[in-house]
């Protein structure tokens, strides 16, 4: 099936990651606003994965994992809640978004190969409903564990060949060093088979995903024939997610094989 774009919505964008479940409301409406002219201008078919931010990585921290079954419990019961904040929010701009419960048509198998079950999203797609789905617990095959957003993303693309993969970040894209380092600069495309030589950092935040190298790294696992266009861009700057849904040029981090 194919669709137009699969957008995944950093944590970092819709929390704030300093905080414990701290909401960026302003950023949550302007973002839903951008969402919605674009599902009217060019993108009815699209899937959107949001991230854990302040709301998944410190409860997964907190409980040292998700194995233990109240820490499952805690970790879906914030993410839910962070997630219908998202689609309370697009449904109020005019979006038909519903939520999508990862953990429940996500599967780790006994070959770690992650399954799921794609047919209730294709058909709500085709109605151009906005299936919104999220960073998660998984359960598996050798037990439970965290889902990130971004493993989501790349699988999803799998299935729904979309025209466009877009990761809205806090950060304009991917920097040859940590961004918050003098003389940091950012690659205007950057190939999965170098990344390498970057030298990524860390942000010193919670996350228990990993950060950008992560995002990179799903992609050179999942990377097939069909990955048309993939971009990193600053969800946070006006703008940017509405004409990267609309296929515009967006100052950015392209990435290719
Ligand atoms: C994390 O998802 C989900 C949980 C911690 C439960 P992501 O890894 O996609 O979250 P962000 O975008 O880094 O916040």
């Amino acid at each position: 099936m194919h669709i137009t774009n699969i957008l995944k919505l950093g944590g970092s964008v819709i929390t704030d990651k300093k905080g414990h479940y701290s909401i960026r409301y302003a950023d949550v409406y302007r973002i839903a606003q951008e969402i919605s002219l674009a599902y009217s201008m060019c993108s009815k078919r699209m899937l959107i994965v949001h991230g854990g931010g302040s709301f998944g990585h410190p409860t997964v921290a907190e409980h040292g994992g998700v194995e233990n079954p109240m820490a499952t419990s805690q970790v879906v019961y914030f993410m839910r809640e962070l997630n219908m904040v998202i689609v309370d929010a697009l449904n109020a701009y005019g979006v038909p978004a519903i939520p999508m419960d990862t953990h429940a048509i996500f599967y780790r198998d006994c070959e770690k190969f992650l399954q799921f079950f794609y047919k209730p999203l294709e058909e709500a797609i085709e109605k151009s409903i906005v299936p919104v789905l999220y960073g998660d617990v998984v359960f598996g095959c050798k037990g439970s564990d965290v889902l990130s957003g971004d493993e989501i993303v790349w699988r999803l693309s799998t299935v729904f060949k979309p025209c466009r993969i877009l990761f809205a970040s806090d950060v304009d894209g991917v920097y040859d060093k940590h961004p918050s380092e003098v003389g940091a600069k950012l690659l205007d495309v950057v190939s999965l088979r170098n990344i390498g030589v970057i030298e990524f950092g860390s942000q010193g935040r919670t996350d228990v995903t990993g950060e950008m190298k992560a995002k990179l790294l799903y992609g050179l696992r999942y990377w097939h024939g069909d990955i048309a266009e993939v971009l990193i861009f600053n969800g946070l700057k006006k703008g940017r997610i509405y004409n990267a849904l609309c296929g515009k040029d967006v100052h950015g981090t392209r990435v290719i094989l």
